[in-house]
């Protein structure tokens, strides 16, 4: 499973990207509008693909489909790699359709249950994003829905890759690994606390402190040999 990270914050993004385990990033209109009010939001989705590259989904605003066609039609001039994040709504499968014939890679936004991801495959979308806490957040099971949509892709062999989206956890992220999602996007606090374990700094800091105690014995030693 790949590792995405949601986010357009530059020092969340520059960050998880030193690290080295990245292969893409995941925007939309809330994690933009969290941003600087003045950035200009073209330049940073192309200084987020600068430092990343691989996989970046810009979501268009547009809620008709020719206004949707429109508004990728403007992305890929610009960031000709961007994968087009549309809603899961049903403007919005004619406009994967479109952008499908056209060889536009779609991200398929904003799906909470396993027949939503089935229209969105059968529309064409490269990516479904599946978003798990929200479904929490109202007293859903959201890890349920994307183990049913793993199920129902390997069972009809279904082409759309999965992304386990809206992740509140590393457990989200361990679970959607589990259950054989293909990537998962996740906010950079999930990355940063999946990476930790509280037994991982023990054992660093002990290795550390008796390495140095056998340091300072072979010192002692080598002092103790030099006296006559
Ligand atoms: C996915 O691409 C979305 O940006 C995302 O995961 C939204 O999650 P949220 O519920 O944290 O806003």
């Amino acid at each position: 499973m790949r590792l995405f990270v949601d986010s357009a914050n530059m020092d969340e993004i520059r960050t998880a990207a030193s690290w080295g385990v990245l292969s893409g990033v995941t925007t939309n209109p809330t994690l933009l509008a969290k941003e600087d009010p003045t950035i200009d939001v073209r330049e940073r989705l192309l200084e987020i693909h600068r430092l990343v590259g691989g996989h970046i989904s810009v979501e268009v605003l547009s809620t008709d489909t020719a206004g949707m066609l429109r508004e990728a039609e403007d992305i890929i001039s610009w960031l000709p790699e961007a994968v087009i994040k549309i809603p899961m709504i049903p403007e919005g499968m004619a406009a994967v359709r479109e952008l499908t014939r056209q060889g536009i890679p779609t991200n398929v936004t904003l799906v909470f249950s396993p027949a939503q991801a089935i229209i969105a495959a059968n529309a064409g979308a490269s990516f479904v994003s599946v978003f798990l806490g929200r479904l929490d957040d109202i007293g859903s099971d959201g890890l349920r829905v994307l183990s049913d949509i793993c199920e129902i892709w390997e069972r009809q062999g279904m082409e759309s890759e999965i992304i386990a989206a809206s992740l509140r956890h590393p457990m989200h992220l361990v679970e959607a690994a589990r259950h054989g999602s293909d990537i998962a996007t996740a906010p950079f606090r999930v990355l940063q606390q999946a990476m930790k374990h509280p037994l991982t700094d023990l054992g660093l800091q002990s290795f550390l402190a008796d390495y140095r105690r056998l340091q300072e014995e072979q010192t002692r030693a080598r002092q103790a040999s030099l006296v006559p």
